[in-house]
């Protein structure tokens, strides 16, 4: 049987359901330029399954009361890109502006990390902290790392990357917080335990309600309400200022601004806001 001209096959309709239950469940924007995208990642789970047709993997995924299907779904189509250090512009702020007066207090330090991936944006600001807050790990200091992907969460716990993927860590900081676990084929880092002990990475998602109460000083949520659309994005916007304390932060993607939401947060610079 050709299955490749049936796994191809996703209609119109077939596609809306598809985008209907990904906004439903975890707020992400599917327009329909969006298709081929679906249709590429999704293709992926009807092979492992071993389906002809995008009306048997969705019959399967109401079906599947586990639910584990529907999560592996959501893993499929939530993009995850990522990078150690990426948009350095925001630590050198984190160094320079946020860090210091809290430093010079004593005050406890809470950051979230909110759409962590696999774990690279939470493990560079623990980073951070560890060569900026003194005896950081004697300190009232701790982050959240949350994502909705399991699979990402996963990767994160594990907390071990391929030497190509830490190409923006200086050598300084490979030997300082990372542990060579590998050397064939090729060689692997794990982030070590003072580094990893500072953050705790938990599922959530973003949509639904938040366990924790907060307050924190910063939240990192970058490059991600970019997948959102502009009600979703402007209720997220609301309830982190109301999860920040007064005189904290929220940093989103250098890509993304709060242009076209209406807020309460004072810009500072590109992609950095102040309660
Ligand atoms: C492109 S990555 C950004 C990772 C990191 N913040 C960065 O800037 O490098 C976006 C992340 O948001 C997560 N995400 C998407 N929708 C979400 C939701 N509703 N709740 C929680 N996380 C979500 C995705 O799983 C993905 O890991």
């Amino acid at each position: 049987m050709d299955t490749n001209y049936a796994l191809g096959d996703l209609s119109q309709k077939h596609f809306t359901v598809i985008s209907r239950m990904m906004y439903e469940l975890c707020g992400l924007s599917l327009p329909e330029n969006k298709m081929g995208m679906v249709k590429a990642r999704l293709l992926k789970r009807l092979r492992a399954l071993r389906f002809n047709s995008f009306e048997q993997y969705l019959r399967f995924v109401r079906s599947d009361e586990s639910g584990r299907e529907l999560t592996s779904m959501i893993d499929a189509l939530t993009t995850n890109k990522t990078s150690f250090f990426r948009e350095q512009a925001h630590f050198d702020f984190l160094r320079a502006t946020i860090l210091t007066p809290l430093i010079a207090k004593n005050r406890r330090i809470r950051i979230w990390s909110a759409g962590c991936s696999s774990g690279e944006e939470p493990f560079s600001l623990a980073i951070l902290l560890k060569e900026e807050v003194p005896d950081v790990n004697l300190r009232d200091v701790r982050m959240l790392a949350t994502d909705i992907s399991h699979r990402m969460l996963e990767i994160a716990r594990e907390a071990v990357y391929e030497k190509d993927i830490l190409g923006d860590i200086s050598p300084q900081f490979l030997n300082k917080y990372f542990t060579c676990v590998r050397t064939k084929p090729s060689r692997a880092y794990k982030v070590n335990h003072d580094v990893r002990s500072i953050v705790k990475l938990a599922w959530l998602n973003l949509i639904e309600d938040w366990p924790m109460a907060g307050p924190f000083n910063m939240i990192f949520c970058r490059n991600v309400m970019i997948y959102f659309d502009k009600p979703t994005r402007q209720r997220l916007i609301q309830r982190f200022w109301d999860i920040l304390e007064p005189g904290g932060y929220l940093l989103v993607g250098h890509s993304e601004s709060l242009t076209g939401s209406s807020h309460k947060f004072s810009y500072v610079q590109p992609a950095v806001y102040l309660k």
